[in-house]
């Protein structure tokens, strides 16, 4: 589908290995429609030839500030006011330093000086040059200024080392600018909603959760904020980068997460209660780590219920956001599902059944039946929003609430 037809975007490729995965980016956004311009730095060049990058996008490569000849067919100043969206991707460490100290010692750092289109930062480097303070507070900068950062991921770099500074993928960073240039129904509504387990405190060093990745939620968010929305996300634990646009608080426990969520519910116009919270939790906490006895091969351990989040939220007599729950279910889905739409007063219900192989836990992909009251247009309240991503799944889900609030 042709999602950035028209679309000008200029790619600004600085020095990194990252740079190789260049060419099907430019690809990528190509087939979608977008008109790709190239801009490189001196280092980008090692990594991969402005040869490759000319016939990926199908223009020349621009990446000489003083180059009489480049100047005359579309010189920096034109090339800036050109695109509607500078992507630089990988952005290195040392480019990103530039940036920030306002430097324009190039063609590329001149273009982002030059361009009021929104520049979006992919940084890519290694992890510890990532973590540095110096790095940290460049970004900062930069996103205070207005600038987008996506990424970067996590995972093996190409040193060798495991952590932060992966390029995000070239898929990933399509999808993002589709996002970015995407329809905005959710412009000027405000959804909050809790992702990931909870963990509940035995002692200092043991706990009790589930298996939840969080990445359901995490997808959600992300799907939020892509239409628009002002996004809040309570997360429990999980090993996820938290989405573009998206403000993230961290919570451990269910008490803590239902402290957050009933802390910022009423500023918000939509609640999803997507965390997979623990039911229970201990009634005792251990001041000190539990020991082995000898005189018995038991441990008894009395448990408490938890707050539940999402009935907290329904049960709100001012300001109550519309409220959305999930329903994992092993059997009688339907029934279980509207059980609770009913008995925890959501205004919606999402239920997926979790003893299929392939989806719900842990998966990337995930099939959905959404339930809520009826009304003229659907009087079953029922949709059914078949197996999918998570990513569009959840582009699908918000695209119903706001169906359902409007
Ligand atoms: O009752 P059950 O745990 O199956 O309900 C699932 C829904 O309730 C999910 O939306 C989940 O986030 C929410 N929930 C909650 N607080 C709890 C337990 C569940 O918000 N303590």
């Amino acid at each position: 589908m042709q999602t950035l037809a028209g679309k000008k975007i200029l790619l600004g490729i600085s020095g990194g290995i990252a740079a190789y995965k260049c060419a099907e980016l430019t690809r990528r956004l190509i087939e979608r429609g977008a008109e790709v311009r190239v801009v490189m730095t001196t280092a980008a060049k090692e990594f991969i030839t402005p040869l490759t990058m000319q016939a990926v996008s199908g223009h020349p490569v621009s990446d000489s500030l003083l180059d009489p000849a480049a100047e005359a067919s579309m010189g920096h100043i034109e090339l800036a006011k050109w695109a509607d969206l500078v992507l630089l991707a990988p952005a290195s460490a040392d480019l990103i330093a530039r940036m920030a100290a306002g430097m324009g010692n190039d063609l590329l750092t001149t273009l982002v000086l030059a361009t009021d289109a929104q520049v979006v930062v992919s940084p890519a480097m290694n992890q510890q040059m990532y973590r540095n303070l110096a790095t940290q507070d460049n970004i900062a900068t930069l996103t205070q200024r207005g600038m987008q950062i996506w990424g970067p991921g996590a995972g093996q770099q190409a040193c060798g080392d495991v952590g932060p500074g992966r390029m995000l993928e070239p898929m990933d960073l399509v999808q993002r600018c589709e996002g970015y240039f995407g329809p905005k129904p959710l412009r000027g509504k405000r959804v909050l909603l809790t992702a990931g387990p909870t963990r509940e405190a035995l002692d200092p060093v043991r706990y009790i959760t589930n298996h939840s990745s969080g990445k359901m939620g995490f997808a959600i968010a992300d799907a939020a904020a892509k239409l628009g929305a002002e996004v809040t996300l309570v997360s429990g634990p999980v090993h996820l980068t938290t989405p573009a646009n998206v403000s993230r608080i961290n919570v451990s426990s269910a008490v803590d997460m239902h402290a957050e969520v009933m802390n910022q519910a009423s500023a918000h116009d939509i609640f999803i209660g997507c965390a997979a919270v623990a039911d229970y939790r201990p009634q005792q906490v251990a001041a000190q780590k539990m020991k082995k006895t000898d005189d018995s091969d038991t441990l008894t351990i009395t448990m408490v219920k938890n707050p539940d989040i999402v009935a907290s939220v329904a049960a709100m007599a001012q300001n109550r956001p519309f409220t959305v729950g999930f329903a994992a279910e092993t059997e009688d889905v339907e029934q279980y599902a509207r059980g609770k739409l009913v008995k925890k007063n959501l205004d919606m219900i999402c239920a997926n059944d979790v003893s299929v192989a392939g989806q719900g836990f842990n998966s990337n992909d995930n099939a959905l039946t959404v339930y809520f009251a009826g009304d003229a247009t659907r009087p079953e309240g029922k949709q059914l929003l078949p197996l999918a991503s998570k990513a569009e799944l959840a582009h699908a889900l918000m695209l119903l609430i706001n169906d359902k609030i409007s």
